[in-house]
């Protein structure tokens, strides 16, 4: 079963306030999450991991992506970050329980965030939810719901506003990975893809969709065109509002804001392509990359 969050008692000591929060994604979309991270908490200093050498990971098995996640995580580690955000929708899915188990620190994923959300912005209880192939077939969204449904408020207060009749309607939309790097954001391939993949959620006429996977928050205006009357739930927005809850329950948050770079980001392969999608996605410029090879491959 899902469990997003990880406590760790022992971390409340001043000099952790100055360390940086860790962003893990798959590639490049991560960085819709450090959007939002930098915007609700701009004294924090972000390191940032994309597995750009082994992106996508939203086709890969549970085994694959478990693995490649716990290597990116131990870089971040290794940076003695104090909270860890796994903003891949893909890698929360399947290798939440991984990081876990290695990591002294607390992590966040984005499902149980997300998920809650829905079920607080809901009021039909008609929930859609858009991801990859893996995130939709690793039923971790669905399955988490299920639970939040089951054990109400035992975890965290969350406010349901829907009676027990949840119904849950799921689709992977692979192609809007590649179309939000693109930079289609409005191109009409889009909206066609957009109409195609959004369909059946459109006759299940659900009331709140949950953007899965990193990418998708690009492709807002499209999605929220075909689908009007719809509340849309950014899981990297949720995941980030979990983390400040974390770093304030530990007393952790940065003091001030820091004079170091905001954002240090890594990756482990640096396409031509990767800065300038880079910088869209953040809505900010970044400045620079540092291309790292991990010990294992
Ligand atoms: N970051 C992935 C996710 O949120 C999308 C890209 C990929 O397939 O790796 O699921």
């Amino acid at each position: 079963m899902q469990n997003d969050r990880k406590s760790s008692s022992n971390l409340a000591s001043s000099t952790i306030t100055s360390q940086a929060i860790g962003v893990f994604d798959s590639g490049v979309g991560g960085l819709t999450t450090v959007r939002k991270l930098v915007n609700m908490l701009p004294n924090e200093r972000v390191i940032y991991f994309g597995d750009t050498a082994r992106v996508p990971y939203g086709n890969k098995t549970a085994a694959t992506v478990s693995a490649y996640t716990c290597e990116c995580v131990e870089f971040l580690l290794e940076r003695e970050v104090k909270v860890v955000i796994i903003a891949c929708n893909t890698a929360s899915a399947l290798a939440m329980e991984a990081v876990q188990r290695i990591s002294p620190v607390p992590v966040v994923g984005v499902i149980t965030p997300a998920a809650e959300a829905a079920l607080r912005s809901s009021r039909s209880g008609r929930i859609g939810i858009i991801g990859t192939r893996a995130t939709v077939q690793s039923g971790a969204y669905q399955a988490t719901i299920k639970n939040i449904l089951e054990k109400q408020g035992l975890e965290r207060d969350v406010e349901i506003n829907v009676e027990i009749n949840v119904e849950i309607i799921a689709e992977a939309c692979p192609l809007f990975v590649p179309f939000a790097e693109e930079g289609w954001h409005y191109h009409p391939a889009t909206r066609l893809v957009a109409e195609e993949y959004l369909a059946p959620l459109k006759i299940a006429n659900i009331d709140t969709l949950i953007l899965g996977c990193t990418h998708y928050p690009m492709l807002t205006d499209v999605i929220q065109d075909v689908l009007p009357n719809v509340r849309l739930i950014n899981s990297g927005e949720e995941a980030v509002g979990v983390a400040d809850a974390i770093l304030h329950e530990q007393g952790i948050h940065a003091q001030e804001r820091s004079l170091h770079r905001i954002v240090d980001c890594y990756i482990s392969d640096k396409s031509t392509a990767f800065m300038s999608v880079a910088e869209r996605f953040l809505g900010f410029p970044l400045g620079m990359a540092q291309e790292v090879r991990l010990k294992k491959w």
